[in-house]
C-alpha cells in the first residue's frame, strides 16, 4: 500500500539522535534552543518556542492570550478538531465562518459578516489548510478594521508563503506542528512563533509549569516541553525542508496534469500570491466514497480531511456550537479526497496512483 503520508527520514536524523541518547541529557537542552533560534530565522520571528505537540502550542499560544470565559474566537470549521479545542480550553467559545469553496480556506466576507456583529470576538484563528496560505491580505485589513488579534494555525504549512512571506507570524503569533505526517517531523512536536516578547516570555513560562527556576512558580503552567530527542530532530529537518516542499511541488504539478483533464475532479486551486507547500494533495471529486475504496483496492492509500465539520461533530453539538448550517464545508466534507504527495514517493506510484484514479473514472463512464 503506498502511504498517504510518510516521514523521510535518514543518517542524518539517526546519528543526531543517537548523539543525544549517548549523551544521556534527554529533557529539552541546547538542542532544542537551537531548532528554536534556527526555526524563528527561517519564520521571520523573533521568538519560537518549542512544545510536545502542535496541540500543546495551541494551547499554550491561547493562554498566553490570555483568553478566558465570554471571549470568541473566530475560526474555521474545516480543519483538525485541535484548533477549536484549544479555544474552548481556556473557556472562549470559537465562532465558525464558512470556507471558501474553491480554497478550503476560511472565508473573508463570511468572517466580517460574523466580526462586524460581534464584539465579543478577541481573535481570529486562521488554518492553512493543506498547506495552502490563507488570504493573508485580507485576513490583515479585518484584524486591523476590527482590532482583533489575528492568529495562525499554520501545523500544516511548514514551507507555505504569503506575498513571498513564510506564513506562521504574519499576524501577531502563529503554532506549527512536527507530527509524522506533517512538512518536517520532530516524531510528535510543535512550536509557537511570535515576535511579541511579552506573550513569548508567558508561553515560555506555561509550558515550563509556570516557573522560570525550578520550584519557583509564577503563573500557571504545565510540562508541554519538546524532548532534546526531537530538537536534535527538527535542526535536521528544517535544513531538508526546502527540499521536501520542492519535491511536493514537483509531485503536485505531476498530478495536476494528469488529473487536471478528468472531469469528474476537481485539483487544487491556487490563489495569486500563495505560495502552497502541500502537507496534503486533495481532490474535489464525485463519487468520493467509492473512489477511495478503488484506491484502497489498487494499494493507493488515501485520507479525508475532513469527513464532517466541527460544527457537526457530537462534542460541538452537546455544546451548543452546531446549531446551524454551514453548507460549503458541508458539501466539501463529502467531496475531498487526499492522495500521496509525499516525498517518498518515486514515478512508478506517481504514475501508478494518477492510472488508478483515471480508471475508476473511465470505468464509470
Ligand atoms: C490544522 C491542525 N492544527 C493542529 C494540529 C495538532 O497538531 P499535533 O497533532 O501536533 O498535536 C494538527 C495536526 O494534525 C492540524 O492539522
Amino acid at each position: 500500500m503506498i502511504p498517504v503520508a510518510r516521514p523521510i527520514l535518514g543518517i542524518e536524523e539517526k546519528n543526531a539522535v543517537q548523539e543525544v541518547l549517548a549523551s544521556g541529557m534527554l529533557a529539552a537542552g541546547d538542542r532544542v534552543k537551537k531548532f528554536e533560534e534556527n526555526f524563528a530565522g527561517r519564520i521571520g520571528a523573533s521568538e519560537a518556542i518549542a512544545t510536545s505537540s502542535g496541540t500543546t502550542a495551541l494551547q499554550a499560544l491561547m493562554f498566553g492570550l490570555g483568553l478566558g470565559p465570554g471571549d470568541r474566537v473566530l475560526t474555521t470549521p474545516f480543519t483538525f478538531i485541535a484548533t477549536s479545542n484549544s479555544i474552548l480550553n481556556t473557556g472562549a467559545r470559537p465562532v465558525f465562518a464558512d470556507i471558501e469553496p474553491r480554497t478550503f480556506n476560511l472565508d473573508p466576507e463570511q468572517s466580517e459578516e460574523i466580526l462586524a456583529r460581534d464584539s465579543s470576538i478577541k481573535a481570529i484563528l486562521l488554518v492553512h489548510l493543506y498547506g495552502l496560505p490563507c488570504n493573508m491580505a485580507d485576513f490583515e485589513y479585518l484584524a486591523q478594521k476590527y482590532e482583533v488579534d489575528l492568529l495562525e494555525d499554520a501545523a500544516q504549512a511548514h514551507g507555505s508563503r504569503f506575498a513571498d512571506r513564510p506564513v506562521g507570524a504574519l499576524g501577531r503569533a502563529g503554532i506549527f506542528s512536527f507530527y509524522p505526517t506533517k512538512n518536517m517531523t520532530t516524531g510528535e512536536g510543535g512550536m509557537v512563533v511570535t515576535s511579541d516578547e511579552v506573550l513569548a516570555k508567558k508561553i515560555r513560562l506555561y509550558i515550563n509549569h509556570g516557573a522560570p527556576e525550578r520550584y519557583n512558580h509564577k503563573q500557571m503552567g504545565f510540562n508541554y516541553r519538546m524532548t532534546e530527542m526531537g530538537g536534535a530532530m527538527g535542526l535536521v529537518q528544517l535544513e531538508r525542508l526546502e527540499k521536501f516542499v520542492a519535491i511536493r511541488r514537483t509531485h503536485a504539478e505531476f498530478f495536476d496534469q494528469q488529473l487536471g483533464m478528468i472531469p469528474e475532479v476537481e485539483t487544487p486551486y491556487i490563489p495569486p500570491q500563495c505560495y502552497h507547500s502541500y502537507n496534503q494533495y486533495t481532490l474535489r471529486c464525485q463519487r468520493r466514497d467509492e473512489l477511495q475504496k478503488h484506491l484502497r483496492e489498487e494499494g493507493v492509500g488515501t485520507g479525508i480531511h475532513y469527513p464532517r465539520g466541527l460544527h457537526q461533530q457530537p462534542y460541538y453539538q452537546e455544546l451548543g456550537l452546531g446549531d446551524y448550517s454551514l453548507l460549503i464545508t458541508e458539501q466539501a466534507s463529502q467531496e475531498v479526497l487526499s492522495i500521496p504527495v509525499h516525498p517518498g514517493l518515486n514515478n512508478e506510484e506517481l504514475q501508478k496512483i494518477s492510472r488508478a484514479i483515471g480508471s475508476f473514472y473511465e470505468a464509470w463512464r
